[in-house]
């Protein structure tokens, strides 16, 4: 380790810690250190530089939680191992366009065997105290096992402390008479959905984001209410215009004010008023999906609708998948008063019970009551900025492609001019071993709408990320200069 990799700079405005993680980082990056590579002990680190131990063991510490060292106790700290050229090479070659014209996949499908996943909806969970995570699962098995089915409303501790968990992360005002424990966003909205057709004679009729989420799109399609009304969205998110000239007007709309997905617009308080509006006026119930508000990068998060709202129509969906994992199958709803609903979702949950299992719901109180989770959110929510200015260097700049949709959450659109290019895109990464998504699955109305592709961030390690990134952007160039020759 020897050259300027890591000089202290006394002078330097940059905090002596951050010195030595942005000069090992560097290293790492250049290929003057490589995966495997030991790095020294943080005892000799520090007194070649004359900075306290401390400092270099919580150094290491950040970048192993950044994917770039791998740290074994008793073992020498290494560089950790990157996705090979080989690896790529073993993977059964297929044609880039037999590869675009295949039907579109699901982007929220389970990934297929990829070196490098860079679709959408996926956190990272390095940074998880893994210590508290296993203490919480203790605990809860330490409770006499109780006889009878849990609560369908889901465990009143859990709901205390979702309860908790929402003033805090979110600043909403909330009873834990409110709270609704789910299985996640889906299992959220189907259970609306059923709710819808007990409170609608006929068919319920959704208004949904064009484009929009495909999984919950396609949960009311199936469980509920069988007519979906795709609303468009432009910069800011849904247009509100357009829903209110919806005739008759939909008995629910489903939206993402805080972060548009897949585009990323955030709703204006204005708007999100309107649209408070709209619902009061005509009795219908909004679903805001919070999906991914506690990691806003730009401009401060603007109040939940649920906290915004006076008529008792907005109903907040949260889960617990993208602050620390969708493995958990673990979210929440709160209800408004209105007390039609509360019993149409009560009589749905009274015959279906709450599918999370007691002991499940039992430990993410524990770990929410712990503070794990809020450490969590706040140092992932400095590793997902980290990663966005990763993101936003790799892509500056490539004429007739667009990065944006970066204001908050875990991941990038990558505005590009023709859906065939996108499509062309997409193949060619994915023969590289690099998943992403395009737009077009997440069209409300099948061969309409943006043309590009949705990279998500959130779980590769940085390294991995600036690998995939130069190799979006080679695909991405090599892909418009072919579609304009
Ligand atoms: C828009 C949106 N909402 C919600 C979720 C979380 O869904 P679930 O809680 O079912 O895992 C995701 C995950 O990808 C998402 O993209």
């Amino acid at each position: 380790m020897d050259g300027p990799l890591l000089v202290i700079d006394r002078d330097d405005a940059r905090p002596l810690g951050q010195q030595l993680v942005d000069g090992l980082r560097r290293g790492i990056l250049d290929g003057r250190l490589r995966a495997g590579d030991a790095v020294p002990s943080t005892r000799s680190l520090a007194d070649e530089l004359g900075v306290a131990r401390s400092s270099v063991v919580a150094a290491y510490d950040q970048l192993a939680g950044e994917g770039y060292l791998e740290l074994r106790q008793g073992a020498p700290t290494r560089v950790a191992p990157l996705v090979r050229a080989e690896e790529r090479a073993q993977r059964a070659p297929v044609g880039i366009e037999e590869r675009a014209q295949r039907a579109s996949r699901d982007p929220h499908d389970p990934p297929e065997a990829t070196a490098l996943e860079l679709r959408p909806g996926l956190p990272s969970t390095a940074r998880l105290d893994e210590r508290a995570w296993r203490a919480a699962w203790r605990a809860a098995a330490k409770h006499t096992v109780p006889g009878d089915i849990p609560p369908v409303f889901g465990s009143p501790r859990l709901r205390v402390e979702v309860a908790d968990h929402l003033r805090h992360a979110r600043g909403l005002s909330c009873s834990p008479d409110d709270v609704v424990v789910t299985a996640g966003t889906s299992d959220a909205v189907a259970l609306l959905a059923s709710a819808l057709r007990v409170l609608v004679d006929g068919t319920p009729r959704v208004a949904v984001e064009h484009p929009g989420y495909p999984s919950a799109r396609r949960v009311v399609q199936r469980r509920g209410a069988l007519e979906t009304v795709p609303v468009p969205v432009d910069a800011d998110g849904i247009d509100v215009a357009a829903l209110r000239g919806i005739r008759p007007a939909p008995h629910a709309v489903m939206v993402t004010p805080h972060h548009q997905y897949p585009l990323g617009g955030r709703l204006p308080v204005a708007a999100r008023l309107e649209l408070l509006e709209w619902a009061a006026a005509s009795g219908a119930v909004v679903i805001e999906d919070d999906y991914d508000s506690e990691f806003r990068h730009v401009g401060a998060p603007l109040p939940a609708l649920a906290s915004l709202d006076r008529a008792g129509r907005a109903v907040l969906v949260g889960s617990f998948s993208k602050v620390l994992t969708p493995w958990l199958r673990l979210g929440y709803l709160v209800l408004p008063a209105d007390p039609a609903l509360r019993s149409a979702v009560a009589a749905v949950r009274d015959d279906e019970t709450c599918p999370v299992p007691g002991i499940a719901q039992e430990a993410m109180a524990e770990l929410l009551a712990s503070g794990a989770v809020r450490r969590h959110i706040a140092a992932a929510r400095r590793d997902y900025a980290h990663r966005r200015r990763l993101v936003l260097e790799a892509l500056a700049g490539i004429r007739g492609a667009d990065p944006t949709g970066l204001d908050g959450g875990l991941h990038a659109v990558l505005r590009l001019p023709a859906h065939q290019v996108s499509a062309r895109v997409v193949a060619r990464l994915a023969d590289e071993g690099i998943a992403v998504s395009s737009l077009a699955d997440y069209s409300a109305v099948p061969g309409e709408g943006p043309a590009g592709l949705i990279l998500g961030y959130g779980s590769p390690t940085d390294v991995q990320l600036v690998q995939a990134l130069a190799r979006v952007r080679a695909a991405v160039e090599a892909e418009l200069a072919a579609s304009v020759t």
